[in-house]
Order: C-alpha cells, then structure tokens, then sequence
C-alpha cells in the first residue's frame, strides 16, 4: 500500500491535510515529530509532508527533524513551520520578519510559478491563506523561488531535481484557491502515487489484522448504539463473530425507540449482544440532582459500575475494543494516546478488568471513512449516518432535575422534531440537531383553559468540527409545523423558542 507520511509539527491544521490526503485515495498518517527515524523509515513512506506549528525553527527547543531524513530520497512538501525547517536544516536562513508588513496572516494575493510541478495546471495568481511571523530570507542550495506575494518574495521554494517543495501558506484549507489541486499535484505528480486506496481494502486488511491479533481470545465492546462503536462493533463481528461480547447500557436517556433499535439492529449480527436495562438505577442516582457537571460525573461513574458487573458475568475477556476514531488519537497527541483515550472513551475503565490488550479498530480513521466503513460492512443508512448523540443522553438536554416524566417528555418532543426534519429533507443540510425541555414554566391558553406548562427549545446546528458551530437557519413553516405538533401532542408543554446562537459564544449542548 502507498503511504504517504504526515510528520506533526503542533499545527492547527494537521488534521486537515491528512483527510486532504486520504480524500486523494492515498492512505496517509500523521506521526509526532519526536517519533524516532527508524520508525519514520519503516513505515516506508512514498512521500513526507512537514505540518505547520507555533514555533519558530531558530529558537532553541523548536521540534525538529534529524537532517538524515533528507538524504532518503523521499519528496517532502514542507507546509509553513514545515517549509522554514526544511530550508533552515538545508542552509537557508529564516528570521523573524522585520517589520508588521512581512508577516502576512489570512487571505493573500499570490503569484505562482506555474513550471513548478506543485502549481502545474494552476493559475498563476490566486489567494492563498498564510499565517506565519518568519519568513526565508536566503533559500538553501540547489532552491528557486517558485511563488511570491506582494509583500514576500520567497512564499514558495522547490528543489524539484530532489522532490523537496516548500509553501509558507496553507494549501489544506479552504480559503486557499487551488490548494487541494497543490496537495493533488504534490502526490500524483511529485511522488507518483496511484490513488487506489479504497475503504474496501481497509475492510479486508483490517479484518485479517484483527483475527490475527485476536486468535481465539474473548472481545468485550461498550456498544452505545452511535456511528463509532457500531462500526467497529460491525467490523469485529465480521472478523471474530463469535468471540465478540457487545454491551449496550440502556441508561433510560436515551431517544425515543432508540434502545430497540439499537438491539434490532445488533441482534442480527453474529455476536453475543447484551443490552442492560438500567433506567431505575440511573434515575435513582440522579434524583434531585440539577448541576450539569455532576449529572455527567454521576452518569459516567454508573456506566463503569454496570459494566464491569457485566464484565465479570462474561468472564475470562482478554480485549477490551472501542471506537476510538482518528480524531481522537491525534488531538490526544498521537504516540501517548493509547492509555488515555481507553480511560476516556468508556468513562474511565477500572483498573482491576483484566484486559490483555485494549482494541481499536477505527484508530486510523475519519469520521467520514468511518461511515464509508460502516455501509461497506452492511450497516444499514440510519445508523451509519446518525447525528452525534452525548453519552450522557436527555440528562444534559434536561435542564435542572430529571425525572422519568420529564425525560419521556422530552423524548416525544425530540421525536417529533426529527420526524417533521427529515420528511422535507431538512436532516440532510444539518450536523446536529435536537430539542431541550427547559426548566421554565409559563403561563398558556388552551382550549378555554389556562395552563401553566414547559418552554422547549428546538436547537439545530451547522459545523464541520464540533468545535465551532453555526445554528441554523431553518425554515419558519418548518418550524411552525414542529411547533404546533408538538404543543398539541406532548403534554406538558406549552410554548416553543428556537436557539438563535452560535458556539462560540454557547455551546452546543445546553448543559
Ligand atoms: P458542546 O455542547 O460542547 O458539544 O458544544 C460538542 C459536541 O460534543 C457532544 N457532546 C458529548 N458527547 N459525551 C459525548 O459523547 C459528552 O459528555 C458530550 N457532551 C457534548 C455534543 O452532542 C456535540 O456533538
């Protein structure tokens, strides 16, 4: 398999340029620089691309690369802090730009060289999006500038006769014009890769992967029910059937229906599938409890304590196996991920489960690939495709105490919402959405009657990180629709607001 090696200098936009590269159909990963040559030799890469970072390369501590890997006879494309390393090590010479106006930060008028391979079928002008305080003041040996702007003569270098090109800007991100086809060029032309990586490999290497390491030993999986344990519960199924426990714990805040179809779904598979009906004890630990982060801390102690009870019942587990995805490990800093995303992503496992090993199947893969994966093993669409949904469930779209009245409520509400979403379609243009019943009671008509009943609140949002997100601009009759059904079906509430903020400055989630 063609592999191209993506070596991690802190920058924001690692992530980025690694599902760039994937999007290309070539199988990448991002490792730390620290990661020691003998590994970064090994993983036998057909190219390197050096990642932005914070830092600046002359200043003593700044990561680094041992020069040794320029003498591999690998093409490299150093992108920003990636580019000034590549040429400090080489015997240029980068210094911290003299005044305001040669440090360029956003979009920037660029002109490129279109003779160099990088910006081949490109047009020779266009915007790029820069970010960096230095700036190359002499390039190393063997160089030619190939872009400049209006303010830096040197935003691009190549050595095309060793394949080493340089870009002070970022070509990962979409306020870059022609950015992915640089990446594309950087690949196809530059390294001469195919392009054939396709998730239907992955299934099958994965597969083998996982019964080799497996042999016959005993798989134990926290299944929520969500897209990432339902595709490695999928993929482990398809690998050691048999051998493969899945628990899902019902904490009785779940969606309407979901509990069941999560089972449905599941119980076809070739696994041992144990669903744990555990509403009354969760509810029970959470009465008269209306403080976010102890309802969370409540829920995630509860959830370890149920499963370790069925831990033990199955007895004799030697792999503990978790849909830890992609994002997960890099954000966690790749290299030390291991331990502590295994604690995280189940609430903090405890320490005496005797586990041999902890699995994670989907460790090298995006969000979207893991969708990819999932209909490739036959999931059906509406699990594959879902929304996030918090493992805390309706506790934190519940404001204030949760009862079991509160949290059917809510559950009717939700549904109806949903429902009305995508019968126009309207699912399909957003990442997330769902309703909160608020603590706020208010004064309504209906019928000829007063009532005195709960404000939900409809909260819909756009975003591709979860980080940041946008609410989303649905239609009124949409809203009209699932407001008027929902005050006159779900009892209990009598007056519906939609969120009209953005995160920054709320949050997705209310609580
Ligand atoms: P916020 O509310 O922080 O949410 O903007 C960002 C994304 O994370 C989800 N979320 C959680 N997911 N456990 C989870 O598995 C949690 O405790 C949790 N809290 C928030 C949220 O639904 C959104 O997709």
């Amino acid at each position: 398999m063609e592999k191209i090696l993506i070596i991690d200098f802190g920058g924001q936009y690692n992530q980025l340029i690694a599902r760039r590269v994937r999007e290309c159909g070539v199988y990448c990963e991002v490792k730390p620089w620290t990661t020691p040559l003998t590994q970064l030799k090994a993983f036998n890469p057909i190219g390197m691309i050096f990642t932005g970072g914070p830092q600046s390369v002359y200043l003593e501590g700044s990561p680094q690369v041992d020069p040794a890997i320029f003498t591999w006879g690998v093409p490299i494309l150093g992108i920003c802090y990636g580019c000034q390393l590549m040429a400090h090590l080489l015997g240029g010479q980068v210094t911290p730009a003299q005044d305001d106006s040669a440090r360029e930060y956003g979009k920037t008028l660029t002109h490129y060289d279109t003779g160099c391979k990088l910006f081949r079928d490109l047009p020779s002008e266009g915007v790029s999006w820069m970010s960096h305080g230095d700036y190359m003041a002499r390039v190393p040996k063997g160089f030619s500038l190939t872009a400049r702007s209006g303010t830096c003569p040197s935003v691009a270098i190549a050595d095309e006769r060793r394949g080493f090109y340089g870009v002070q800007f970022h070509p990962e991100v979409d306020h870059t014009q022609g950015g992915v086809d640089m990446i594309r060029n950087f690949l196809f032309e530059v390294c001469r890769a195919k392009g054939d990586w396709t998730m239907g490999d992955y299934k099958k290497t994965a597969i083998a992967n996982l019964r080799q390491k497996i042999g016959p030993g005993k798989v134990l999986l926290a299944l929520s029910g969500g897209v990432d344990s339902s595709v490695a519960a999928a993929l482990l199924a398809e690998a050691v059937g048999p051998q493969l426990t899945c628990v899902f714990v019902d904490h009785g805040l779940m969606r309407l229906n979901e509990g069941n179809e999560v089972e449905e779904a599941f119980s076809k598979w070739n696994i041992n599938f144990v669903r744990v009906d555990a509403e009354t004890r969760f509810l029970l630990k959470l009465a008269g409890v209306d403080e976010p982060e102890r309802k969370r801390k409540i829920i995630g102690e509860e959830f370890i304590r149920v499963f370790e009870e069925e831990a033990k019942k199955v007895g004799a587990v030697d792999f503990l196996a978790q849909g830890t995805i992609y994002p997960d490990v890099i954000e966690s800093g790749a290299g030390e991920a291991a331990v502590i995303k295994s604690h995280h992503n189940v609430g903090g496992l405890p320490d005496y489960v005797d586990f041999q090993e902890i699995i994670e199947p989907l460790r090298m893969l995006f969000k979207d690939e893991v969708r990819q994966l999932g209909r490739e093993l036959g999931l059906p669409e509406y699990l594959v495709s879902r929304q996030p949904f918090p493992g805390p469930g309706l506790a934190i779209r519940i404001i204030g105490d949760i009862t079991k009245e509160k949290a059917d409520t809510l559950r009717q509400a939700d549904f109806i919402f949903r429902e009305e979403m995508s019968k126009v379609g309207e699912d399909k243009n957003l990442n997330q959405y769902f309703a909160v019943l608020t603590n706020t009671r208010s004064v309504g008509v209906m019928g000829d009657g007063r009532t005195y009943d709960y404000t939900l609140a409809l909260r819909a949002v756009t975003t591709s990180d979860f980080m940041t997100a946008d609410w989303a601009r649905i239609p009124y009759n949409l809203l009209d629709r699932v407001s008027t059904r929902i005050v006159n079906e779900v009892k209990g509430i009598n007056r519906i607001v939609y969120d009209i903020t953005s995160k920054p400055p709320a949050t997705i989630e209310w609580e």
